[in-house]
């Protein structure tokens, strides 16, 4: 059992898999977990700030930009699993009164499933495929998110992704992950058991923890016009805001 034995989070276990990766493992378990992860992105994830934050100000900024009606601003999640994340970033945003159109994307069907049965929120839609082929159809939003999707990525598929939401993103790329650490792993280890039973949600949580990045390490593969920044200490995010890149550049010189 994971948790007792003695865990390292010295460094990055990157040969450790997610059960949820194998396209065999348990059905039930598996759209479980998916559906779970609305209450575990709600007690984890710090959303509501980063929107706060990072992207209702990106949201503003293009809605002052398009004159005329009031514009669709566009979302993309990438890996969106059962979307929940998406649609609360939807409901914030409409909330605000910002008309938003919401794109969730997985390449795993089991997935795009799960987000097409949860309870509709208007305005978002899921497809089932990569960053790689909006970037190859021409597509374009106004602001890239995801959700631990980061940890999960070989080293190719993380400056893919990077690359991609460069392509996809006119104002903001916001990528938000775990922060690895002891606290996060404990805390996780005790406090997933009552929402765990019949899902992955503990074991592969935990794996997650393992492969996540610490804010320095994120810091050392980001590509120059990318920030590592922490929102807490059980979170970071991967930061790319395309309309200050030349106010950032102007900075450091
Ligand atoms: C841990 S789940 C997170 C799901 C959701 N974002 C959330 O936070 O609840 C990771 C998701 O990333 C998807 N994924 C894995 N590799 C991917 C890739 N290269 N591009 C996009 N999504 C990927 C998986 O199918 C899975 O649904």
């Amino acid at each position: 059992m994971e948790h007792r034995t003695f865990v390292s989070l010295a460094e990055r276990d990157t040969r450790l898999t997610e059960i949820m990766d194998d396209p065999s493992c348990d059905a039930g378990r598996l759209r479980r977990t998916l559906q779970g992860f609305d209450a575990v992105n709600r007690a984890v994830s710090s959303w509501g700030r980063v929107y706060r934050t990072h992207i209702r100000p990106a949201l503003e900024a293009a809605s002052r930009s398009t004159s005329g009606s009031a514009p669709h601003l566009r979302i993309l999640d990438v890996g969106c699993g059962g979307g929940d994340v998406l649609r609360r970033i939807v409901r914030m945003a409409a909330r605000d009164g910002y008309a938003v159109q919401g794109v969730g994307i997985d390449p795993d069907p089991r997935a795009i499933a799960v987000a097409r049965n949860a309870r509709r929120v208007p305005g978002v839609e899921y497809r089932e495929c990569f960053s790689s082929e909006l970037v190859a159809a021409g597509e374009g939003f106004d602001v890239v998110v995801s959700n631990h999707l980061l940890h999960h990525l070989s080293e190719p598929e993380f400056h893919g992704l990077l690359a991609d939401s460069e392509a996809l993103a006119s104002r903001l790329a916001v990528h938000s992950d775990i922060a690895r650490g002891r606290l996060a792993y404990a805390a996780f280890a005790v406090g997933a058991v009552p929402v765990s039973a019949g899902t992955l949600l503990r074991v592969d949580g935990l794996r997650s923890i393992r492969r996540s990045y610490t804010r320095s390490e994120l810091s050392h593969v980001l590509p120059p016009r990318w920030r590592a920044e922490q929102v807490n200490r059980f979170r970071l995010l991967a930061v790319h805001r395309p309309d200050q890149e030349g106010v950032e550049l102007r900075g450091e010189r």
